[in-house]
């Protein structure tokens, strides 16, 4: 195995020989973010990567936003460091249960949460990311009935934020947030009595109702550095702590362990390495593929999406 220094270094040679992008998720391993052009949440993610004009684009995050990249930019080559880094909402909502859904109610907009499947988004009317799901709900008139899937936390906030009675909600979660228990941030709240809590809308309801502030990991991000307080309990995945401690130096951070791993950590996030992504820049493989047909019937949704303010 190389030295890590060597390994970043000839990472840095490769991306300027392949004229790639590394787009790096802020959950990924702090090492993989200090080399990327560009770290965000999957909204400002999907944004650089439809912007971006050069040839390839590695994505460091979990398979649905390379899916999403290469959507929103097919001419490009878009690889990951590991094709098995998936999500499980988007295990928890398949495009046959979608089609079966839509039959029965065929009235019914179909929201759908950015982690899901490309198959899952072709089926879908508008997609929504944690950062604009409240602002892309209102954007349907209010007479039209909703599913808003598959997270099911994050469907019951922008329920709360919208005061939306005809919206159906899908009962996927994310293991990482919605196992994050509610004793647990009381007895951070205890411990540090002067610490805001942050949150991101994964979390289940009881979480969300200690929560100071409630947002995407970016926005969480931005929150905390322009606040006045010092000390926050942090309710997403443990891997924010490297920005939050880079944008706002001196700030305490306090993570709340969940039940499944006693960590905070995304297994999917976290099988992304730098040998990994050395290797993938080296054989611009793993590679996201996908039929035509599927990237126009996804891209629609996709769009709607990017063009709600
Ligand atoms: P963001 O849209 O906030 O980046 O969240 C993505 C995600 O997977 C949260 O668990
Ligand atoms: Fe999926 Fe949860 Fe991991 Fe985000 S933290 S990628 S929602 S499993």
């Amino acid at each position: 195995m190389l030295a890590t220094r060597s390994i970043a270094e000839d990472i840095l040679q490769l991306k300027r020989d392949r004229g790639a992008v590394i787009l790096a998720h802020l959950y990924q391993e702090p090492e993989i973010q200090e080399l990327a052009d560009v770290v965000g949440d999957s909204l400002e993610l999907a944004r650089k990567a439809h912007d971006f004009s050069g040839e390839v684009i590695v994505f460091c995050g979990v398979w649905f936003m390379a899916e999403t990249a290469k959507v929103l930019n097919p001419t490009r080559t878009v690889v990951v460091p590991d094709r098995d880094a998936s999500c499980s909402l988007v295990e928890c909502c398949t495009a046959e249960q979608v089609r079966a859904f839509k039959k029965r109610y065929p009235e019914h907009v179909i929201v759908s949460y950015i982690n899901t499947s490309v198959e899952v988004k072709a089926e879908s009317d508008i997609l929504c990311t944690s950062r604009n799901a409240v602002a892309v709900v209102n954007s349907i008139p209010m007479d039209k009935p909703v599913l808003f899937l598959p997270d099911i936390n994050l469907g019951n906030y922008v329920k709360t934020q919208t005061g939306r009675e005809n919206m159906m909600i899908w009962q996927g979660t994310c293991i990482v947030h919605a196992t994050f228990p509610a004793r647990r941030v009381s007895k951070a709240r205890s411990e540090h009595p002067d610490a805001l809590v942050v949150a991101h809308p994964e979390c289940p309801p009881d979480v969300l109702r200690m929560a100071d502030f409630i947002g995407s990991t970016s926005a969480i991000i931005d929150w905390c550095v322009k606040s006045e307080a010092d000390e926050f309990i942090v309710m997403t995945e443990s891997g924010v702590r490297h920005m939050l401690e880079k944008r706002a130096p001196g700030k305490q951070f306090y993570f709340v362990a969940n039940e499944n791993c006693n960590c905070s950590e995304c297994p999917y996030m976290k099988m992304n390495t730098l040998e990994k992504l050395h290797e993938c820049l080296r054989t611009l493989q793993p590679r996201v593929e996908l039929s035509a047909e599927v990237m126009a019937r996804a891209l629609k949704p996709i769009e709607r999406m990017l063009a709600v303010k």
